[in-house]
C-alpha cells in the first residue's frame, strides 16, 4: 500500500431535502453577500427563489450571475468576478450542474489570485484560498460541488482547460435528489454516465487508491442498478437518490484518484463541437473499456461483479470481459448514440483529430490510464468509436 491523500468538502450534505440544512453551514460561515452563480435554464426553474429564501432567512443578501451559454468560457469567469466585486460578495453559491459550478470556482480562483483565468490552466497553479463556496448540484453525474477540479474553455485556442487545486473544493456540497426531478432523460443519461466514467476510471486509474476503490465499486453498482430506471421514468425518488449518491461517490473517486483516457479524449471533442461533457464522455466508453480492460483484468472483473454479470467458474480475463459487455449494453439502453450521429460531417470531425489527439495526451488525464496510449493510439479510437 502507498501513501494516499483525500481531498473532500468541509461539509456534505446528502439525501432528499438536504437543501434546506444550508441555511445552518451558512450561519457557520458567517458570510452575508452572496454571488449566485447559476445557468438560464435553472433560472427559470423555481430553484433560484427557493435557495434565495433560504439566503435571506440566514440572513444574507445576495446578486444573480447567470450569463453562461452552455459550457463556461473564460470571458463567463471574468464576467462574474466583475460582478462579484461589484455587489460586494463575500461568498459564492453555485446552483446547476457543472457548468455554473465550475463558473463559481474559477471566479473565486481569480476573485483571490488576481490575473486571468488561462493563468491557472494545471495542476496547484492557484495559490492563494478561494472564497467560501456552497455548491448545489441540480444534475446527478458531473461531481463537480465535490472536486478540486474546475474546467474552463479557453477560447482564444479552443481547449478546455483543466485547473485543479485542492483549494478549490467547494465549503459544502449539496446532492439533494429532490432537485434533479425535473432532468430529461437525455440528460440523465449524459449525467449518469459521466458519473459511470468518473468512478470506473478512478477504479482503473494508476492512481487509484484503497479509500476510493471501495466508493467507486459502490458507485458503479448503484448506477447499474439505477440509471436505467431513472431514464425510463424521471419521477422515481428512490433511483433519482441512488444516482446522487452515485455521483457523489464517483466525484469523490474522480477528483482524488483521477480520471484517465475517457475524460482526457472527451475534452477536445467538447471544446471543438460544443457537445456536453456526460454526451462526449459517453461516446467513448465502450470503446475505452475495450481497449483498456485486459490492462487491469482483476479490477475489470470486479467491475462485472458489482455490475450484476455472473462470473462464476470464470477466468479473470474472462470475467472482466463481462464488463466490457456490461459498460456496451448499459449505454445502448439509454440510447447512447455513436459519434457520426452528433457530428455527421465525417470529414470535419477527422480533420481535427490530430489536434484533439494533442490536446487529450496534453491534458494529462491519459497519462493515468492503466494501458498505454500514444496520440495514434488515440486517433485510431476516436475513428472506432465514430
Ligand atoms: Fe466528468
Amino acid at each position: 500500500m502507498k501513501a494516499t491523500e483525500l481531498r473532500i468538502p468541509q461539509v456534505l450534505l446528502q439525501g432528499p431535502g438536504c437543501l434546506s440544512l444550508i441555511g445552518k453551514e451558512i450561519g457557520r460561515l458567517g458570510t452575508k453577500k452572496a454571488l449566485l452563480v447559476t445557468g438560464k435554464v435553472i433560472e427559470k426553474s423555481g430553484y433560484v427563489e427557493r435557495v434565495g429564501k433560504i439566503l435571506e432567512a440566514a440572513g444574507c443578501s445576495f446578486g444573480v450571475f447567470s450569463d453562461i451559454v452552455g459550457e463556461p468560457g473564460d470571458k463567463d469567469v471574468m464576467a462574474g468576478a466583475d460582478a462579484y466585486r461589484k455587489n460586494g460578495c463575500d461568498f459564492l453559491v453555485a446552483l446547476g450542474g457543472g457548468s455554473p459550478i465550475d463558473t463559481a470556482k474559477a471566479i473565486g480562483i481569480v476573485e483571490t489570485n488576481g490575473g486571468k483565468i488561462t493563468d491557472y490552466m494545471g495542476v496547484d497553479k492557484v495559490r492563494k484560498p478561494t472564497p467560501p463556496l456552497i455548491a448545489i448540484a441540480t444534475t446527478a453525474g458531473t461531481g463537480s460541488e465535490i472536486t478540486k477540479v474546475t474546467i474552463i474553455n479557453d477560447t482564444a485556442n479552443d481547449v478546455k482547460m483543466l485547473i485543479s487545486s485542492p483549494l478549490i473544493v467547494p465549503t459544502v456540497a449539496v446532492a439533494d435528489p429532490e432537485l434533479t426531478l425535473t432532468m430529461p432523460p437525455s440528460v440523465t443519461a449524459a449525467t449518469g454516465l459521466d458519473a459511470f466514467c468518473h468512478a470506473v476510471e478512478a477504479f482503473v486509474s494508476k492512481r487509484e487508491q484503497p479509500i476510493t476503490d471501495a466508493l467507486a465499486l459502490r458507485a458503479i453498482r448503484l448506477i447499474s442498478q439505477n440509471l436505467r430506471r431513472a431514464w425510463c421514468n424521471g419521477e422515481d425518488l428512490e433511483a433519482r437518490a441512488n444516482m446522487m449518491l452515485a455521483s457523489t461517490l464517483g466525484g469523490i473517486s474522480f477528483s482524488n484518484s483521477s480520471v484517465t483516457l475517457i475524460h482526457g479524449m472527451s475534452r477536445p471533442i467538447g471544446a471543438l463541437f460544443h457537445i456536453a461533457h456526460g454526451i462526449s464522455n459517453a461516446v467513448l466508453l465502450p470503446v475505452w473499456a475495450e481497449y483498456t480492460y485486459i490492462a487491469k483484468p482483476e479490477k475489470f472483473a470486479e467491475v462485472a461483479e458489482v455490475m450484476g454479470e455472473n462470473v462464476a467458474g470464470l477466468s479473470t480475463l474472462e470475467a472482466a470481459r463481462k464488463a466490457v459487455d456490461a459498460i456496451a449494453a448499459l449505454c445502448r439502453d439509454v440510447e447512447i448514440p455513436p459519434i457520426r450521429k452528433l457530428i455527421p460531417d465525417q470529414a470535419e470531425f477527422e480533420k481535427h483529430l490530430e489536434k484533439m489527439a494533442r490536446d487529450a495526451v496534453a491534458s494529462g488525464s491519459p497519462g493515468n490510464n492503466p494501458r498505454f496510449v500514444t496520440e495514434e493510439k488515440i486517433i485510431e479510437l476516436y475513428k472506432k468509436a465514430y
